[in-house]
């Protein structure tokens, strides 16, 4: 009997060992199967690759339901990307049949129910971007994996479409625009329909997104079609008020691209009709972006982007906060978030060699207050080389244009969506961040802070995923930004759920704006107030208060 006992109790023990798993599950649509993945002794991951959430869209429609399908689908791949244009902009890759999404849940020794859920909606400026993300050595950008793990909640990242064929709008009837946003909202709502089957709670749905994913999430939570669906929002760079995530005037840009592919421009009704019929690649190349050459800052050639339809975003977003009040918010910037467009609007900054002048201050302060003219390009230029004296030194200059364009891309808009949010909230908690960890790219100047993107691969944990690429700094802010995220998911409070946290984050209120600075080295003193009050002051007022001489938005 002994090694036959033994034996027994062994198995039994691997047998007990092992994690749950959810295998097929039922949605709406029918049957899907995914992949459990051993995380270890009775932990395991449940992942789901490619779950349609609606069917094949219609060009220049709205997402509509699924029909559904018989036996079970293998949700084990990826699917593509919705169509787009490469990064060179040379061809495009993607499919126009793209509305799906993955779905990470963490399992213990049972299987998991009631879980927080974070919906992950991607940036790449309504252009570019896809749910999964970059691929490095089949380790994707976007995984869920590390968050879900971690945090113990599911995670859920969605397709949308982007470019000519996500947001073309002719500001009428016959394209209202707003393709990507619906298809968004679309998957959200599926999550709230099906999310419990997967041991998700579907009252306990976060969305979070980076850049025009950011200031997606911001639009969502202000459309009245989220009501009920969305409990929590977490903004990294990017809200609605942001001035390129509106375009007032959508029309002149579904004409450049009906031009280019040789469709009528002079009445909407055969504009639509041809762009129709039209190859969709050829549409798609038609909505590229003129990154260099131009003499505007990049923001105004970011023409393809969400528009006030009348419908989902009903009016001007500044009026739609009513409708976040019970949304618990927490919204934040990179400290060098600008740096990004910067290096594109003024080619000098990221030379060693090249100086960056006084004058390219003043002709990108210029170009960023062209709405208002000469005299609030000159108010602006007097704030922000204030502190300058007889004679700046290099990196004075340069830090300067990093700080105009920062803030007006991103801090400014971010901050006065904070306040509003605030002012406006019922049940709804305020939260407000800035992320300064240093560059991690090896070509920028010492000076460098956190740009655009930089707090992704932290928020996803890449520091642990490949622990060779990074030092252990590194994983402090990522164990940290995880805790603050996942925790806000669990319980509205950044500071109370699973994971402990280095300081405690107060909440945002309009006596007392206080935000997280969030590094490697948080403590009680990273909690700070009163975010670059005179520059949030200068674009929220001052720069109104100027006569109007030009138009504002997006045309290309
Ligand atoms: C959401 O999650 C929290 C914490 O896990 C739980 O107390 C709460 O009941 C859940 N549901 C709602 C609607 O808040
Ligand atoms: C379209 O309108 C423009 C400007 O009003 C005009 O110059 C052009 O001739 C019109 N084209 C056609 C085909 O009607
Ligand atoms: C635009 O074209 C449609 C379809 O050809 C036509 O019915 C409509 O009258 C035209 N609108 C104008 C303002 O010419």
């Amino acid at each position: 009997m002994g090694s036959l006992g033994t034996l027994l109790v062994c198995v039994l023990c691997l047998a007990c060992a092992s994690a749950a798993s959810l295998g097929a599950v039922l949605t709406e649509g029918g049957m899907v199967e995914g992949k459990n993945i051993n995380k270890g002794l009775f932990s395991s991951m449940d992942v789901f690759k490619g779950i349609p959430f609606a069917a094949p869209p219609g060009r220049f429609q709205y997402p509509k339901p699924h029909p559904g399908w018989s036996g079970v689908l293998k949700a084990t791949e990826f699917q593509k990307r919705c169509l787009q244009v490469t990064l060179t902009q040379t061809s495009t890759r993607g499919s126009e049949d793209c509305l799906y999404l993955n779905i990470w849940v963490p399992q213990g020794s049972k299987v998991s129910t009631g879980l927080p859920v974070m919906v992950y909606l991607f940036g790449g400026g309504f252009l570019v971007g896809g749910a999964q993300g970059a691929n490095f050595m089949d380790n994707y950008l976007y995984s869920g994996e590390e968050i879900a793990d971690r945090g113990k909640v599911i995670v859920v990242s969605v397709n949308y479409r982007v470019g000519s064929l996500g947001f073309l709008s002719t500001g009428d009837a016959n394209a209202p625009g707003n393709y990507g946003l619906r298809d968004q909202h679309a998957g959200i709502a599926w999550v709230h329909r099906n999310i419990r089957a997967f041991g998700g709670d579907p009252d306990n749905i976060t969305i979070f997104g980076e850049s025009a994913g950011s200031a997606s999430v911001s639009l969502q939570i202000l459309s009245p079609y989220n009501k009920g669906i969305i409990r929590r929002a977490i903004s990294q760079s990017g809200v609605a008020l942001s001035p390129w995530a509106i375009n007032k005037n959508p029309l002149p840009l579904a004409q450049k691209i009906a031009q280019k592919v040789g469709c009528p421009i002079n009445n909407t009704t055969q504009l639509m009709a041809c762009l129709r019929i039209t190859d969709p690649v050829a549409v798609t190349m038609a909505g590229d972006l003129l990154l260099f050459g131009s003499t505007e800052p990049i923001v105004w050639n970011l023409g393809l982007s969400p528009v006030i339809d009348g419908d989902f975003i009903p009016d001007d977003p500044g009026n739609l906060f009513h409708n976040a009040e019970d949304i618990d918010y927490i919204a934040g910037v990179n400290n060098m978030d600008g740096h990004l467009f910067a290096g594109i609007d003024v080619p000098s900054l990221n030379s060693n060699l090249l100086e960056t002048s006084p004058e390219d201050v003043k002709n990108l302060l210029r170009g960023l207050t062209k709405e208002k003219g000469e005299q609030a390009a000159n108010a602006a230029y007097g704030l922000y080389t204030r502190n300058w004296g007889a004679s700046p030194s290099k990196e004075t200059v340069k830090t300067t244009v990093v700080d105009a364009e920062t803030d007006f891309l991103f801090l400014v808009p971010t901050q006065a969506t904070l306040y509003l949010h605030a002012e406006k909230a019922k049940t709804g908690k305020t939260y407000s961040y800035v992320f300064n960890m240093p560059s991690r790219i090896p070509v920028f100047p010492s000076w460098m802070g956190a740009d655009h993107a930089e707090d992704l691969q932290y928020v996803f944990g890449k520091p642990f995923t490949t622990p060779l690429a990074y030092f252990p700094r590194h994983r402090d802010v990522s164990r940290y930004m995880i805790a603050y995220w996942t925790n806000f998911a669990h319980t509205g409070n950044p500071n109370k759920g699973e994971s402990s946290v280095p300081a405690t984050w107060p909440q945002f209120t309009n006596l007392q704006p206080q935000y997280l600075e969030i590094n490697n080295k948080i403590n009680q003193n990273s909690i700070k107030n009163s975010l670059r009050i005179p520059f949030v002051q200068y674009w929220t007022i001052t720069f109104h208060s100027f006569p109007t001489v030009a138009n504002s938005t997006a045309e290309q």
